[in-house]
């Protein structure tokens, strides 16, 4: 097993950016597993296949390509080839992502391909379950937090820069909806690894979390 940095937390927390510049800072490869999940919920919704129909999307899985590749510091992210990296991130797969990962068969097939790229290289690698089903051994393990209504703020900020016109209340009804689903599911479930350190991101910058999570990070290489 590589170097593993597993970082969990729910959407809004700041976890994308936050391990996007470690990943620059410290030469780890950054594996975004939500990315993965969408990439799923993408390539089903292009064949009209829903969250229910568990034997078409096995069938679908059989044959999904799914790469994460890094020019230039720039994450990309390709389904059977094709740059998807902007489309998995519209509102039509927010809203539909949950649904089709809280899937036995498509957890099945993603965490096997999560494990051999942390076996390969050293990764800092975000997501929901990493540090509790994908790496349970992972050498650090953080667990970033955020109340729920400052999530929802971000989120709703990130959009208008994006140009997506949705109010902050149905950002909020979105993520307290998306939340349930990824903490009620049966397999999988979203929670913290008793032994990750929590950080509260509620008041933090996004530098103050990154010089923390890098400290943590050193103080743990210094061990090994
Ligand atoms: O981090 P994100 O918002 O891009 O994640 C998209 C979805 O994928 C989210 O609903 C939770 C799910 N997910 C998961 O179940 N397990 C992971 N390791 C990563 C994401």
């Amino acid at each position: 097993m590589g170097f593993v940095v597993a970082i969990d937390g729910p959407a809004g927390t700041g976890k994308g950016t936050v391990t996007k510049i470690i990943a620059e800072k410290t030469g780890l490869i950054n594996i975004d597993t939500g990315a993965m999940y969408r990439c799923v919920t993408l390539e089903c919704l292009n064949q009209g296949v829903s969250a229910y129909e568990e034997e078409k999307i096995e069938k679908i899985l059989e044959n999904i390509d799914i790469k994460l590749t890094h020019d230039e510091n720039m994450q990309k992210v390709y389904l059977n080839g094709i740059d998807v990296s902007e489309e998995i991130r519209k509102t039509k797969i927010d809203e539909n992502v949950a649904k089709f990962s809280a899937l036995k068969c498509v957890r099945d097939k993603l965490t096997p391909m999560q494990v051999k790229m942390g076996e390969m290289q050293d990764v800092i690698m975000e997501g929901r379950d990493i540090g509790t089903i994908v790496f349970p051994n992972a050498d650090v393990k953080i667990f970033l937090d955020c109340s729920l209504e400052e999530r929802a703020s971000r989120r709703y900020k990130q959009n208008i820069k994006k140009g997506i016109n949705e109010s902050y209340d149905d950002v909020l009804k979105s993520m307290i909806e998306r939340h349930k689903l990824e903490t009620e599911r049966k397999i999988a479930p979203f929670i913290k690894a008793t032994d990750a350190i929590l950080i509260d991101t509620s008041k933090m910058s996004i530098e103050d979390v990154v010089t923390k999570i890098l400290e943590i990070i050193h103080e743990r290489k210094k061990q090994l």
